[in-house]
């Protein structure tokens, strides 16, 4: 099973891919999280992406699809992927697609999770991060118990500077142009089925929704 989880910043991606992945046993590979962790690590990559998403604005598609395709290398062909924030543009689509024909598999379905502006910035707004083991809270709807402290491990909290309101606003315009028209891509694909999931429900309804979704593409 490979899926692709489509959508603005803040709508849920991160959130619902953990949970699919979990229930599923497939794997999470989200590019925003490879790279910030190729940023605390102080990479090559890592220094690449910083300005650009510092700025709200994508890191350039050589760099992104040499990283995804050196972890799909890694994941091996049989391998069920759930990708999350990938493909962000049509060139990264493209290389996708080459990439999975020569690993002998194949795109199942296209998930496009939706919300309005309203409801992505106040997510994205109350966002707190866990810089050491990745658990992601939220200050309005689901914080941790001890205030600026990661339940998990016991990290401090952060909130990405990325999610700052100017920072933010210029995420959601770089998705509408840069993002959004991978929707007319896919669907215009018969061979790839696309299905809307409406991400600004309760996180458990959209995982059903989610789930479902997923049973209709076997
Ligand atoms: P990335 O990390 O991919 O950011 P994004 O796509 O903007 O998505 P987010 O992580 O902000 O949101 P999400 O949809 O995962 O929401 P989440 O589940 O966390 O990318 C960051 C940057 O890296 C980019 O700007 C770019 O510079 C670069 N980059 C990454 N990939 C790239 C690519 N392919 N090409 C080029 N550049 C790339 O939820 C948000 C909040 O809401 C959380 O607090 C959560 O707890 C809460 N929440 C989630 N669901 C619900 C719900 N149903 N109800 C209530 N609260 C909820």
């Amino acid at each position: 099973m490979i899926v692709i989880l489509l959508g603005p910043p803040g709508v849920g991606k991160g959130t619902q891919g953990k949970l699919l992945c979990e229930a599923e046993g497939l794997e999470h590979l989200s590019t925003g999280d490879l790279l910030r962790a190729a940023r605390r690590e102080g990479t090559e990559l890592g220094l690449q992406a910083q300005a650009y998403m510092d700025r709200g604005e994508l890191v350039p598609d050589d760099v992104i699809v040499g990283m995804v395709r050196e972890k799909l290398r890694k994941l091996g062909p049989d391998a069920g992927v759930v990708f999350d924030g990938f493909p962000r543009t049509v060139p990264q689509a493209e290389a996708l697609a080459r990439t999975l024909e020569d690993l002998g598999t194949r795109l199942d379905r296209v998930v496009v999770m939706t919300a309005d502006d309203g409801v992505l910035v106040r997510r994205l707004s109350g966002r707190r991060s866990c810089p050491a083991c990745g658990m992601v809270y939220n200050v309005y709807t689901s914080p941790p118990e001890q205030e600026g402290i990661c339940g998990e491990c016991g990290s401090e909290l952060v909130h990405r500077k990325d999610d700052d309101p100017a920072t933010v606003q210029n995420r959601l315009d770089v998705y509408r142009q840069q993002t959004a028209p991978l929707i007319e891509f896919y669907e215009r694909q018969p061979a790839v089925p696309v299905v809307e999931v409406d991400g600004a429900q309760k996180v458990e309804d959209v995982q059903t929704a989610l789930r479902s979704a997923m049973r209709e593409a076997r």
